[in-house]
């Protein structure tokens, strides 16, 4: 995700679960437009992987060459997969004719596909949404991915109209999963054991994409995976502390780790009912504070 889903946001997320229970894990989305995407930017948005999960560089863009060389740089940079982004609905990028603008053009997609797969050595998958304002052509979208030989469709059961707002609605997911022999993994609005458990028993889907539920809680993978019990606020606060140390070593500045920061525990705060989160919320000199917030005891 897109200001999330950073290295280190990437790397404490996977650590923090129980091996094995974080699959894969996909970057924030790599604009493609007039170059293909140096090398050493690919790199350095990869970073380190993390150990027991698969990472993907997530490529968005509209040009067949210029997205295929700069997969193929991905693969070389170390992607453990290639994901392609079909489904983002901002303006900027709709506009532009790149993310969720593609879902009006699947021979596109399919050239993209294809052409990838005869590039590089690892697998590609799609993520989409379920169309642009209208979801008649999911059936043929997904056929047309799975002939140019994707290996994974990622489905989001909205809209591009939908925004973020509107319920992601799970039976586009179903009639997805129906339409293809390829895996197909449903995404949107899977937030807790229960709306995971319920995602794959109504779709069928090979697994379930988590977006936002891994912000507002960083244990959701191995909650749902070892049926292990909700952490405590102390160790959301824990996880927010690391984050911010680990973000600040890897060179982020103090405004970028406090924007992510305030990102994060907004996120959390209501869900968790993180105190520490809550301070932070309302704090004007987060540096300052830390320490002291820190040492609170907030169990
Ligand atoms: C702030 C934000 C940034 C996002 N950035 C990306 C992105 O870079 N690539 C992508 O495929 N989806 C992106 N998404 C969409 C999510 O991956 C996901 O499809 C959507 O949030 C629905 O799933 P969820 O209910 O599990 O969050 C973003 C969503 C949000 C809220």
């Amino acid at each position: 995700m897109e200001g999330i889903t950073d290295r280190s946001f990437r790397h404490l997320i996977v650590e923090c679960n129980a091996p094995g229970s974080v699959a894969m894990t996909t970057t924030e989305f790599v604009r493609v437009s007039q170059l293909p995407t140096p090398l050493l930017q690919l790199q350095d948005i990869l970073g380190d992987k993390p150990a027991h999960t698969k990472t993907g560089i997530q490529l968005m863009g509209n040009d067949v060459e210029i997205l295929v060389e700069s997969a193929r740089r991905a693969a070389e940079a170390g992607a453990d997969f290639i994901d392609y982004n079909f489904g983002c609905p901002a303006p900027r990028v709709f506009k532009h004719g790149a993310g969720s603008a593609l879902l009006a053009k699947p021979n596109l997609i399919a050239d993209i596909v294809r052409e990838s797969k005869a590039a590089v050595n690892i697998p590609v998958s799609a993520k989409i949404r379920s169309g642009i304002d209208h979801d008649s052509n999911i059936e043929d979208m997904c056929k047309q991915i799975e002939d140019a030989g994707a290996d994974l469709i990622i489905i989001h059961g909205r809209l591009k109209t939908d925004r973020y707002t509107d319920p992601a609605n799970w039976s586009r997911i179903t009639r997805a999963v129906n339409a293809v022999n390829i895996p197909v993994h449903g995404n949107g609005d899977a937030v807790d054991n229960k709306t995971i458990q319920q995602m794959l028993d109504q779709t069928g889907c090979a697994g379930v994409m988590i977006g936002r539920g891994a912000l507002n809680n960083p244990w959701i993978f191995d909650e749902y995976i070892n049926n292990t019990a909700r952490r405590t606020p102390r160790q959301f606060s824990d996880w927010l502390s690391n984050y911010a140390k680990l973000m600040a070593k890897r060179g982020a500045t103090e405004t970028q780790v406090l924007g992510k920061l305030k990102q994060a525990a907004k996120a959390m705060g209501p869900a968790g009912n993180i105190p520490f989160a809550q301070s932070l919320l309302r704090s004007n000199d987060f540096f300052g504070d830390l320490e002291h917030l820190l040492s609170e005891d907030l169990v």
